[in-house]
């Protein structure tokens, strides 16, 4: 496929992916032949290395970890964006891109049984996943949705977290309008992300894992921006990590990814 496809064809594209994912056909973002299932895009590099090993690297704490399901070891994220969330008890947070849960599961320890937490996926095989590690979370609950129409009433939320995920959506600015829609009146965002910072060569643009590995769909610092500026959001703020290099030069090895998109985390407020 080319980088002339379609909106529904890159949906399509990126969810034949992670349902290959949530069911263990494939273990990585990028390729179906690996083992690693921690970080995404994390192929043979880090086949050896433990969940725990890199989601340390990603920046989560050992008492994160430990809010985890029992069993439930799919960390398909490029960043913490629990680190900006400051979650407090009573809380409603919203997952979006929730994957297997594992910020909405952590996110559902710092809020407590007064608070609660919705994932959505537009993945059937994810969301699957995802409830039947929530079972004994009542105050966790995952909604099949696409980012782009959430299924999420109007001023509900006090903060959106999301983790490598609007990079895969092909209309970036209708995500962040449904995201200040959802949020109450100073209710924030807190994302990890990927964004692009050079220029991404044609082979890299025409290569359907590239996109599904949360590499050649990354907007500019200065695309994301004034997209969360139209939605309405204030105090923006994205801090670009300039040493995930370290670890986004393991997801397509070779392909020098890393010259062409940095981790970040983006911050704003309805
Ligand atoms: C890289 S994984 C990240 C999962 C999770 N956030 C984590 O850190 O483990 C991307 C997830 O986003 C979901 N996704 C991608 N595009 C989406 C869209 N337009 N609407 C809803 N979910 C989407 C995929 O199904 C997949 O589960």
């Amino acid at each position: 496929m080319t980088e002339q496809r379609t909106h529904q064809d890159q949906l399509d594209l990126v969810r034949s992916r992670y349902a290959d994912i949530a069911t263990g056909k494939s273990n990585s973002c990028c390729d179906s032949t690996t083992e690693s299932s921690a970080g995404c895009c994390d192929e043979g590099a880090t086949a050896a290395i433990d969940l725990r090993t890199a989601a340390r690297a990603l920046g989560y704490t050992e008492a994160q970890l430990a809010a985890l399901p029992i069993g439930e070891d799919l960390s398909l994220g490029c960043g913490n964006p629990l680190t900006a969330a400051l979650l407090e008890p009573g809380m409603t947070v919203l997952d979006l891109g929730s994957g297997a849960g594992f910020d909405s599961f952590i996110a559902a320890d710092q809020v407590g049984d007064s608070g609660r937490v919705i994932g959505v996926d537009m993945t059937p095989e994810m969301i699957a996943r995802a409830r039947a590690n929530a079972a004994d979370h009542p105050h966790v609950e995952f909604r099949l949705g696409e980012l782009e129409h959430l299924p999420v009433a109007n001023d509900t939320v006090d903060v959106i977290l999301s983790n490598c995920v609007v990079n895969l959506v092909p209309d970036k600015a209708q995500v962040f309008r449904e995201a200040y829609r959802v949020l109450r009146t100073g209710g924030r965002l807190a994302i990890s992300d990927v964004v692009r910072v050079g220029e991404f060569p044609a082979e890299i643009l025409a290569d359907d894992a590239s996109l599904s590995g949360c590499i050649s769909g990354a907007a500019t610092v200065d695309e994301v921006t004034r997209y969360l500026r139209e939605a309405g959001f204030d105090d923006i703020r994205i801090a670009v990590n300039d040493r995930s290099g370290e670890y986004i030069k393991e997801w397509e090895p070779g392909s020098g990814a890393e010259k062409f998109v940095q981790a970040a985390i983006i911050e704003a407020r309805k």
